[in-house]
């Protein structure tokens, strides 16, 4: 395990997770600040048989009509890899962190070799295993309360069945195996929240859905409408083909029994109805990506969002070390140091 990690430097344990598609506003990020930076991959999977969308694409034709778009075309890229990963060997940042899978053991050795860490987003045990195999310096705990796409190594719906695993059981089944620090997220939405996967045994939270409502985010206006409201949320395919979970609403409901498991095709596919939902801000063609705590989530400045957070996280810790109370070793000791000592 390596012990010069920036978790260990850090001055609250509290790490903004990487939230694409509009929230992260990373075009400045270099002049607004010299902390430690992030940059997340989405590791590349591969195309679905030609046709899968097919028969999605005749449902969502109404919804396209209506909206007065085209859709896209279903079609297969890799989010320019190769040349994400050469650009971050040239110009290196502190982290650069995965999801959707686990890099090859070469491509991790490059990024050490440039001078950055490595944190790859697990799901499941099994995934932590390859990860630290393949060299991981940090592993991104997602549970199944996480906003937006689960990170799983592989999106296979014969997988639905099993639900997805929730923070806290997970933190617990994969720090039983994993000796490398763990980032914990999915579903943090409060100071409480931070000191119980503190205790739990990860090294930082890291926070999507909470940072959402802050004004430095990039948010749509309609998914910042839905964030104050209390609709439930659920996984779905609908919106880019690879399960992630939001608010729920009309395009949710009424796709997701028939989108099919084929990502980044049908974000292509549903790209042109998703933007003007946005608009002509209407929340029910948009997707509303949110962690199950959303209605949590507050309004105010991303630093003082921070600070309140560690505020809150260091009171919890407390009040549940007065539940405690003292080990009963120490408890006997001090009923046992009366005058009479030894
Ligand atoms: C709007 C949004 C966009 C996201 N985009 C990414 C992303 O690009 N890469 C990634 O690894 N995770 C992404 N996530 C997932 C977060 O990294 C994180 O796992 C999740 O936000 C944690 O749950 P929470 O939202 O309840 O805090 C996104 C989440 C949201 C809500």
């Amino acid at each position: 395990m390596r012990n010069d990690l920036v978790l260990d430097r850090l001055a609250v344990p509290i790490v903004l997770a990487p939230l694409a598609g509009g929230p992260s506003t990373p075009e400045r990020t270099r002049t607004l600040t010299e902390a430690p930076v992030g940059v997340n991959l989405f590791v590349p999977g591969t195309p679905a048989p030609p046709g899968t969308a097919d028969a999605y694409a005749a449902r969502l034709a109404d919804d396209a009509r209506q909206a007065g778009v085209e859709l896209g075309a279903a079609r297969f890229e890799d989010d320019d890899w190769a040349a994400k990963l050469e650009l971050l060997i040239a110009t290196p940042v502190t982290v650069v962190s995965f999801t959707f899978g686990c890099p090859e053991p070469e491509v991790i050795d490059r990024l050490h070799g440039a001078g950055s860490e490595v944190w790859v987003t697990v799901t499941r045990p099994g995934e932590s295993r390859i990860a630290v195999d393949a060299g991981a310096d940090a592993l991104v705990v997602q549970g199944a309360e996480a906003g937006g796409h689960r990170a799983s190594f592989r999106d296979d719906p014969a997988d639905d069945l099993t639900d997805g695993i929730g923070l806290l059981s997970l933190l617990q089944l994969v720090g039983a195996q994993a000796d490398v620090p763990l980032v914990a997220t999915g579903g943090i939405g409060t100071g409480a929240a931070i000191a119980a996967v503190l205790a739990a045994g990860a090294a930082a939270a890291q926070l999507g859905t909470a940072f959402l409502r802050c004004p430095e985010a990039g948010t749509a206006a309609v998914h910042r409408q839905a964030l104050a409201g209390s609709a439930p949320t659920a996984m779905t395919r609908a919106f880019t083909g690879r399960l992630a979970r939001g608010i729920r609403n009309r395009f949710l409901d009424n796709y997701s029994a028939a989108a099919p498991a084929a990502y980044p095709e049908v974000h292509h596919l549903t790209a042109p109805l998703r933007q003007a939902g946005r608009a002509a801000d209407d929340p029910g063609l948009v997707n509303l990506w949110a962690g199950q705590t959303f209605e949590l989530g507050r309004q105010l400045p991303a630093g003082q969002l921070v600070l309140t957070l560690a505020e809150e996280a260091r009171a919890a810790l407390q009040r549940a070390r007065g539940r405690l109370g003292p080990p009963v070793g120490a408890a006997a000791d001090e009923a046992g140091s009366g005058t009479e000592g030894p």
